[in-house]
């Protein structure tokens, strides 16, 4: 991780759960982090608590689903960072949605997930690589979040909707991975996959008894997927972890 000391990582969906973890591991080993998000207030907290760590944390406020959000987000990394090393795409959201009850509400909820989980993802990644290429940075590395539900098609009903945002993850990572290769470039991409998550997103993916369910479903810490991160991040410059898997012994998703 030495070589990351001091250089600029943004990480999306900062302010709660992995995206959190990731932000605060990040400014541990001395990297100077932009942390996006909507409750930027959580952010601004958290880098209150890191004042005194080797690296830093800026919080900026944005949604990752609105175009001016992005932009003006990258640009302020633009005019105060210059570039950007290492971007994780990580804010994201769950979503119960069954296909056979869909209404105006659902459709709403279907299209916050894929602005979120793929539209969030693609300007990101989009921005991040243009000011990589501004800044002559040619061993950057984009980190995505992703989902054990982006590789099968699960039988939990209700879960296809997201779970097809994270297929699109899937292969949006893996095409981004195969231009890079063409255009020879030593820019890396991760997708990062993990299975069930302790984090707050469970109460808002609105799944009838969640809490029940939770209690006798294996479930693992954001310290574990914030360590697939280091481990991505670690390897080295000429190595890609491509795709990395990261679930509670015995799920059954
Ligand atoms: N927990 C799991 O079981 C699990 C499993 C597999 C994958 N994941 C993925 O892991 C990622 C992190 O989720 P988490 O479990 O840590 O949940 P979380 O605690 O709810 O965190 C979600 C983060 O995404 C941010 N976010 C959501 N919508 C956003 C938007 N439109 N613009 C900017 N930021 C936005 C939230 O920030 P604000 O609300 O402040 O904007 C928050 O920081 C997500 O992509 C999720 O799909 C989670």
């Amino acid at each position: 991780m030495d070589r990351w000391e001091g250089r600029v990582a943004v990480v999306t969906g900062a302010s709660s759960g992995i995206g959190k973890s990731i932000a605060t591991e990040l400014v541990e080993r001395g990297m100077i982090v932009v942390g996006l998000a909507r409750r930027v207030e959580l952010v601004q907290d958290l880098s209150r608590s890191l004042a005194d760590r080797k690296g830093k944390l800026f919080a900026v406020k944005a949604d990752v689903r609105k175009e001016d959000d992005v932009v003006e987000a990258f640009d302020w990394v633009r005019k105060n960072l210059g570039g950007v090393h290492v971007l994780v795409n990580n804010a994201g959201m769950g979503a119960y949605s069954p296909l056979t009850n869909m209404d105006r509400e659902q459709y709403e909820k279907v299209q916050t997930c894929f602005g979120t989980n793929v539209m969030g993802m693609v300007m990101c990644s989009s921005e991040a690589l243009k000011l990589m290429r501004e800044n002559g940075i040619d061993d950057g590395h984009i980190i995505n979040i992703n989902s054990v539900l982006g590789h099968f098609i699960t039988r939990r009903c209700g879960l296809h909707v997201y779970s097809a945002s994270r297929y699109a993850v899937t292969v949006l990572t893996e095409g981004l991975r195969r231009e890079l290769a063409e255009a020879k470039s030593m820019i890396r991409v991760t997708s990062i996959s993990p299975g069930l998550v302790r984090t707050d997103i469970l109460k808002t993916v609105g799944m009838p008894n969640y809490e029940e369910s939770l209690a006798t479903r294996p479930i693992i810490t954001t310290d574990d997927v914030k360590r697939s991160v280091m481990h991505a991040l670690s390897a080295p410059a000429d190595v890609q972890i491509a795709e990395i898997t990261v679930r509670p012994v015995g799920e059954d998703a």
